[in-house]
């Protein structure tokens, strides 16, 4: 049965038979032989041929999976099962051993690194756990980022200054910001970071925004917030996978995906989605009351 929310004749991402293998060799054995590490050629000092053990992790075994414009996916699965593998791929922060790749049209196995480079910038918003936003640097100046280093095709024009801050300045307005422009990340609440993070992967109009455990580092408010956030930036059309340990997160999106031992194992729609606005109130009401009742 075709799935409602994806468009399936232009999928956003469409991955077939994803492979990614890490070939590990370890030098025990020859180390032990002659008490030295071979040669480049693998041979040993000695002239006789090393014994290398080589051990193939295979970190995905064959993965398919496609998400159409609109979507919000979460990608979860037990720690080693592969999520930080498949992100990496989905990313273009890494390539596939096999299997084919296609990033809003774009077929990534083919392609050389200016091309990955082009399409990290302009058709992925990266959000991580930890924000990595530049510390001395303003929010708006970090938000600008992405679109003064902006990877352009060949007609394309460059934007100017104030253009540049214009776009930045409405995208932070987006994320509910317009008071903190010039605040440093260190001025800001680990909430309001992370939609500094947002806006900056936004600022582009990428393909879609990868979020990797966006909420690690926030305490429950906060978390709420920024859930609230993707889900209102999901509803206006915007195209979200995240990366996340949590089944009460997975709640707030639509879509869960779940990888055990390199292979994509289920793949369901979320039954009974979450308003993340709705559980923010609740739970504010919740502690207003615990802290009226605390000594
Ligand atoms: N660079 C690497 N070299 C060798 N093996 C690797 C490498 N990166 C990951 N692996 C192995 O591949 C498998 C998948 O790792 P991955 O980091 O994708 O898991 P994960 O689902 O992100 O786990 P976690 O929830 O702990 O972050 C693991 O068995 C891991 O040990
Ligand atoms: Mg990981």
């Amino acid at each position: 049965m075709e799935r409602e929310t994806i468009n399936a004749a232009l999928p956003v991402i469409d991955m077939r038979g994803i492979k990614r293998e890490y070939r590990m060799e370890t030098k025990q054995n020859a180390k032990i032989k002659d008490g030295g590490l071979p040669k480049k050629d693998g041979a040993l000092k000695n002239g006789a041929p090393a014994v290398i053990d080589a051990v193939v992790v295979r970190a995905l075994r064959g993965v398919d999976f496609s998400a159409g414009a609109g979507e919000f996916v979460s990608v979860m699965g037990p720690s080693g099962s592969g999520k930080s593998t498949l992100m990496n791929i989905l990313g273009c922060l890494d390539k596939p051993s096999s299997g084919a790749y296609t990033l809003d049209g774009i077929e990534t196995s083919k392609s050389n690194s200016d091309t990955f480079a082009y399409i990290r910038n302009r058709k992925i918003g990266f959000v991580f756990q930890s924000f990595n936003l530049l510390a001395r640097t303003t929010a708006l100046e970090n938000v600008e980022l992405p679109l003064f280093y902006r990877r352009r095709l060949k007609n394309e024009e460059r934007q100017n200054a104030a253009s540049r801050k214009e776009r930045a300045m409405a995208v932070l307005k987006e994320v509910g910001l317009e008071g903190r422009m010039d605040h440093f990340p260190s001025q800001l609440s680990g909430g309001q970071q992370q939609r500094v993070a947002i806006a900056r992967a936004m600022v582009n109009d990428p393909a879609f925004i990868l979020a990797d455990e966006p909420t690690g580092n926030l305490d429950t408010g906060m978390t709420l917030e920024i859930m609230g956030l993707f889900q209102e930036l999901n509803r206006q059309g915007k195209t979200i996978i995240m990366v996340t340990h949590e089944p009460e997160l997975a709640v707030y999106t639509k879509r869960i995906i779940t990888l055990r031992d390199g292979e994509l194992v289920s793949d369901e729609l979320v039954a009974k989605r979450q308003s993340a606005p709705d559980d923010l109130s609740r739970w504010k009401r919740d502690h207003a009351l615990l802290s009226e009742q605390a000594p």
